[in-house]
C-alpha cells in the first residue's frame, strides 16, 4: 500500500513502487489524497511540462503554511525564473571553489573527533557537521555560532510529518517559526552590515526595478537553509549506507576516489533521499486510462521514477559503474535542484575523507528508523562501525 505518512513504508517502499508502475501507473492515494506517477517517463514529462503540473500551491507533499506561491519551489514561471536568476550565480560550480577547503576541514574535524575503537553514528557525528559548516558557509551565517545545531534540528524537524494525525504537528510548525524568526535575526543584521555574502545580496535585491516583498525574501531564506541542510544531510547518509550495504562499491571507491562521483550519481538514483513532490494540475490530464481532474493534486514519486527498469536494467542493484544519466534525485525541468553542484562537492570530499580514513566499516543495527516524513525518506541514525 502506498502510505507516504509512514515510516514502516519508506523501511522499504520499493515492492510497492514496483506494483504501482506495473499495473496502476496512474494511481489515486486515498492516504495521501492525490495522484501518484511512478514511471520514469511520466515523471521525466511532468517535471518538463510545468504549466500543467504547476508548483505554485507548494512543492512539499505536506506544505508548511506560506510558502506556497512565495519562494523557490512554489512558484512558477515567470515569477520562479526571477527569483531563481537572483540567487542562481551563488549556486553555480565554477562560482563554488571557495567552498573546498571549508568543507575538508569540517569533514577531518568531524572525523577526528569519533572514537575509532566504537561504533559511532554516521548522521551526528559526521553528516549532519559538515552539512551545516558547509550551508552556514554558503550562506554567510555565523561560524562556531551555538545556532548551528539548532539550526540543524529544526531544519530537519521542518520536513517531517505526524505519521498518526497525516499532516504537520505542533512541533514541526513550531520548528518552521523558529527558523524564520533566524532568517528574519539574520536578514535584519545583513541589511544593517551587509557583508557580500547571498542573504546581504538577495534581501536587498529587486526584479525588474521592485523590491522582493518582505515574504519572499524571508521564506527564500528559510527555504535555503532548510533544502540545503535537510536535503544535503539526508543525502550524505543514503550514500553512506549504499556503501555500508555494498562492500564491493565502498572498496572500489576507497581504492579509487575517482569513481566517487558516479557512485554519488547512482546513489541519487538507487536510495534517493528526496523522494516524493507534489504538483497541482493547471488542466484535466488523460493518462493511463485515468482522467486527472484540473485542481488535483499529483504527488511525483522521484524514487519510484529511478527504480523503473523500463529506464535503468537491473535497477535493484547498486552498481557504481552505472552512470545513471537522467536520473530524477535532484528532480528535472525548472525547479530542477539548485543545491545540486553543492551537494555534490560536499559529498565527495566528506567521503573521500572519510573513506581515507575509515575504508571498511559495516552496519551494527540492522533495522533502520527511518524519518516521518513524507518527502524525504533518509534514517534517524546510522550506527557504523570500522572493522
Ligand atoms: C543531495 C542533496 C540534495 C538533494 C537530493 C536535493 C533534491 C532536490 C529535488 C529533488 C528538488 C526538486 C523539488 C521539486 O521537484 O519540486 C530540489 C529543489 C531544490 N533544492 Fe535541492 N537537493 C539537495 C541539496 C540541496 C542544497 C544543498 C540546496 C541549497 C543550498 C538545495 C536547494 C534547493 C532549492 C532552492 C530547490 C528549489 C529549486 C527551484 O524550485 O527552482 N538543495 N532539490
Amino acid at each position: 500500500m502506498f502510505d507516504p505518512y509512514s515510516p514502516a513504508f519508506d523501511a522499504d517502499p520499493f515492492p510497492t513502487y514496483r506494483e504501482l508502475r506495473d499495473n496502476h501507473p496512474c494511481f489515486w492515494s486515498e492516504h495521501a489524497k492525490m495522484w501518484v506517477l511512478t514511471r520514469y517517463d511520466d515523471l521525466a514529462a511532468a517535471v518538463k511540462d510545468w504549466e500543467t503540473y504547476s508548483s505554485a500551491s507548494g512543492n512539499l507533499m505536506d506544505e508548511l503554511p506560506n510558502r506556497a506561491g512565495a519562494t523557490l519551489g512554489t512558484t512558477d514561471p515567470p515569477r520562479h525564473n526571477r527569483l531563481r536568476a537572483l540567487v542562481q550565480h551563488a549556486f553555480m560550480r565554477r562560482n563554488l571553489d571557495y567552498l573546498e577547503d571549508d568543507i575538508r576541514g569540517a569533514a577531518r574535524e568531524a572525523l577526528t573527533a569519533i572514537d575509532r575503537r566504537r561504533p559511532f553514528d554516521f548522521i551526528a557525528d559526521i553528516s549532519a557537521k559538515v552539512t551545516v559548516k558547509t550551508l552556514f558557509r554558503l550562506l554567510g551565517l555565523p561560524r562556531e555560532s551555538e545556532d548551528d545545531q539548532l539550526v540543524r534540528n529544526n531544519a530537519v524537524l521542518m520536513v517531517q510529518s505526524d505519521p498518526v494525525t497525516r499532516g504537520k504537528g505542533p512541533e514541526h510548525i513550531a520548528a518552521y517559526e523558529w527558523m524564520q524568526a533566524f532568517a528574519a535575526k539574520t536578514i535584519a543584521a545583513r541589511r544593517i552590515a551587509p557583508t557580500g555574502d547571498l542573504i546581504s545580496q538577495f534581501s536587498v535585491a529587486e526584479i525588474d526595478g521592485e523590491r522582493l516583498d518582505e515574504r519572499e525574501v524571508l521564506l527564500t531564506t528559510t527555504t535555503l537553509i532548510m533544502a540545503g541542510i535537510e536535503s544535503l544531510g539526508g543525502f550524505m547518509a543514503m550514500f553512506a549506507l549504499n556503501l555500508a550495504d555494498f562492500p564491493e562499491a565502498r572498496r572500489r571507491c576507497a581504492e579509487d576516489p575517482n569513481l566517487i562521483p558516479q557512485a554519488i550519481d547512482e546513489s541519487l538514483r538507487f536510495n534517493t533521499s528526496a523522494q516524493r513532490f507534489k504538483r497541482r494540475l493547471q488542466r484535466d490530464v488523460a493518462l493511463h486510462g485515468q482522467i486527472m481532474k484540473r485542481g488535483d493534486f499529483v504527488c511525483l514519486a522521484y524514487g519510484a521514477g529511478n527504480r523503473d527498469e523500463r529506464k535503468f536494467p537491473n535497477p535493484d542493484l547498486y552498481d557504481v559503474e552505472r552512470r545513471p544519466v537522467g536520473h530524477l534525485g535532484f528532480g528535472g525541468g525548472v525547479h530542477a535542484c539548485l543545491g545540486a553542484p553543492i551537494a555534490k562537492i560536499a559529498a565527495r570530499l566528506a567521503i573521500k575523507e572519510f573513506l581515507a580514513l575509515i575504508p571498511n566499516f559495516r552496519r551494527t543495527e540492522t533495522t533502520l528508523r527511518w524519518m516521518p516524513s513524507s518527502t524525504f525518506r533518509s534514517p534517524t541514525t546510522l550506527m557504523l562501525e570500522a572493522i
